[in-house]
């Protein structure tokens, strides 16, 4: 199990599409890919993390947003919004943009469909917190991060501040 290093704002591969996984090909690496994944993802104290994050231009997240303080570990391959309402508008960050928070508008409640660790597929709803992580880990997957869907004004000032924080990021 190794933590790896969280590509920054900045990097090619956080504004790459990522491709489907073709789940038996991955299947052998996948253990000690999630493995990482989650070691990763709770080193940095995140509630989730993309694929891109860790240099893999895969359609693979994870996501813990512990309900309740309880861990509950979500492995999504191939994920899709099927469904989405609502709006909600809260603080989000991003581990590949360490320090800087902004409010931004998602939808409240959203339906995702995707594959898990085990190849099966399974969908769940989630509000709030989850909603959020889903819409979030799914962007990096098309190669969005939150900053790209402020709106004009605050886009600017939070570039401002990235530019500012970025020496001290490793
Ligand atoms: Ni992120």
């Amino acid at each position: 199990m190794t933590v790896r290093r969280v590509t920054k704002h900045g990097e090619r591969i956080l504004k790459t599409p990522c491709p489907p996984v073709d789940y038996e090909a991955l299947k052998p690496e996948l253990p000690a890919l999630l493995k990482d994944m989650w070691a990763t993802m709770a080193a940095a104290r995140g509630v989730g993390l993309a694929a891109p994050q860790i240099g893999l231009n895969l359609r693979l997240a994870v996501i813990d947003v512990r309900p309740e303080g309880k861990s509950e570990r979500l492995v999504l391959i191939n994920p899709e919004i099927v469904r989405a309402d609502g709006e909600q508008n809260e603080e989000e960050g991003c581990l590949s943009i360490p320090g800087i928070y902004a409010p931004l508008r998602r939808a409240a409640r959203v339906r995702v469909r995707a594959l898990g660790a085990d190849g099966r597929p399974w969908e769940a709803e989630g509000s709030g917190l989850l909603a959020r992580a889903f819409q979030h880990e799914i962007d990096h997957l098309d190669g969005k991060l939150f900053v790209d869907r402020l709106p004009f004004e605050l886009k600017l000032k939070v570039l401002d501040a990235i530019k500012d924080a970025k020496p001290r990021w490793t």
